[in-house]
């Protein structure tokens, strides 16, 4: 058979080298080459591809970032859409493509799919929001660098008597928001899906520190309005991705005003993507990138590999990135019988 193409697109994350060498090395068992295209759907608009040896992926485990390379370009916002990467599927002697993406990237690659091309997804965001799988790849290491964190945080607001606002990413959803919350302690966890009452938080805050405790951790996704109930936009990127961020500095504004105890925002940012993947993230990429090269092998097209329970599943792709998944209502719940 022809050549395996694998790409990875938008944010990057921890896990995306595990997924890599997971395609390279099961589709090299095969006696199949795998071709590597360089920062996303930009390497295959412009023809920038290279072959990828088991060598050329061995050591990637415990490599945080892409080897690949990612951006956001996109082929139909920024180009022709099948016609901008006809081209160098073609030359490159690409049978199917692996797509490691969040849900935009996925959404295009379905409709790559429809226009002929023969597609494999691979979910993969911190922000935990594609539809479809029950994890999504690089969340794992995301809440555990903000737990991490919570916990340094925690330290410091205790000694100074303060309420620390950390701000997480999470773009429409608040899983990263509420897993860590949890896992972290937080006294108050705000999300896009649920409302937030700041007189009822400021009323609790304000009770806990009387009862003699003299911190507060607030942790706030991205994504969740400002307390005058905006998004916090910080404008557009070079493709006119839109840029979210800075709640934080609002939400800590308004506490401090409510509560009269010194409030400090924090934005972890680019944190929360970088670094070496967890455990958890190296066994799931791996998973993920073997069975997409086994599922590209079968000659399957149009699905997505997915975690259902125990178990790496195929599902449908288009149906899996057509809606963002929300923030599981269970968790959230179980989360907040431990605010303040
Ligand atoms: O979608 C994942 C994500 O990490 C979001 O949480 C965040 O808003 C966005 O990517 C930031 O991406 P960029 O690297 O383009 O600034």
């Amino acid at each position: 058979m022809g050549a395996i193409g694998v790409l990875t697109a938008g944010g990057d994350c921890p896990g995306l080298n595990a997924a890599i060498r997971g395609v390279v090395t099961r589709a090299g068992a095969a006696g199949v080459v795998t071709v590597g295209i360089e920062e996303g759907w930009n390497g295959l608009m412009e023809g920038r591809t290279r072959v990828l040896t088991r060598d050329d992926v061995r050591g990637l485990l415990r490599k945080g970032g892409t080897i690949l390379g990612t951006s956001r370009r996109d082929p139909y916002a920024h180009g022709d859409g099948y016609a901008s990467v006809a081209r160098t599927v073609k030359r490159a002697g690409l049978e199917s493509l692996v797509v490691i993406g969040g849900d935009g990237s996925l959404r295009t690659a379905a409709r790559l799919e429809a226009e002929g091309l023969r597609v494999i997804g691979v979910p993969k965001t911190i922000d935990n929001d594609i539809a479809g799988t029950d994890v999504s790849l690089g969340f794992h290491t995301a809440v555990q660098i903000v737990v991490d964190s919570l916990d340094r945080l925690t330290t410091t607001a205790e000694s100074h008597n303060r309420v620390m606002v950390v701000e997480v990413m999470g773009r429409s959803v608040g899983w990263i928001a509420a897993a860590a919350g949890l896992a972290g302690g937080a006294e108050a966890i705000i999300v896009p899906e649920f409302e937030c009452d700041y007189e009822d938080i400021a009323e609790r805050i304000k009770a806990r520190h009387q009862d003699g405790h003299h911190y507060s951790v607030v942790v706030v996704a991205e994504g969740s309005p400002n307390p005058e109930g905006d998004l916090a936009s910080a404008g557009v990127d070079q493709y006119g991705f839109e840029r979210i961020g800075g709640v934080g500095y609002s939400v800590a504004r308004h506490i401090e005003s409510l509560t009269g105890f010194e409030s400090r925002p924090m934005i972890l940012g680019y944190l929360q993507r970088g670094g070496s993947p967890t455990a958890y993230d190296r066994i799931l990429g791996t998973r993920f990138g073997v069975t997409a090269a086994e599922y590209a092998l079968a000659g399957k097209t149009g699905v997505m590999v997915a975690l259902k329970g125990d178990a790496i599943a195929p599902v449908d792709l288009a149906e899996a990135c057509r809606e963002p998944r929300p923030l599981d209502s269970q968790l959230f719940e179980h989360a907040s019988w431990f605010l303040a």
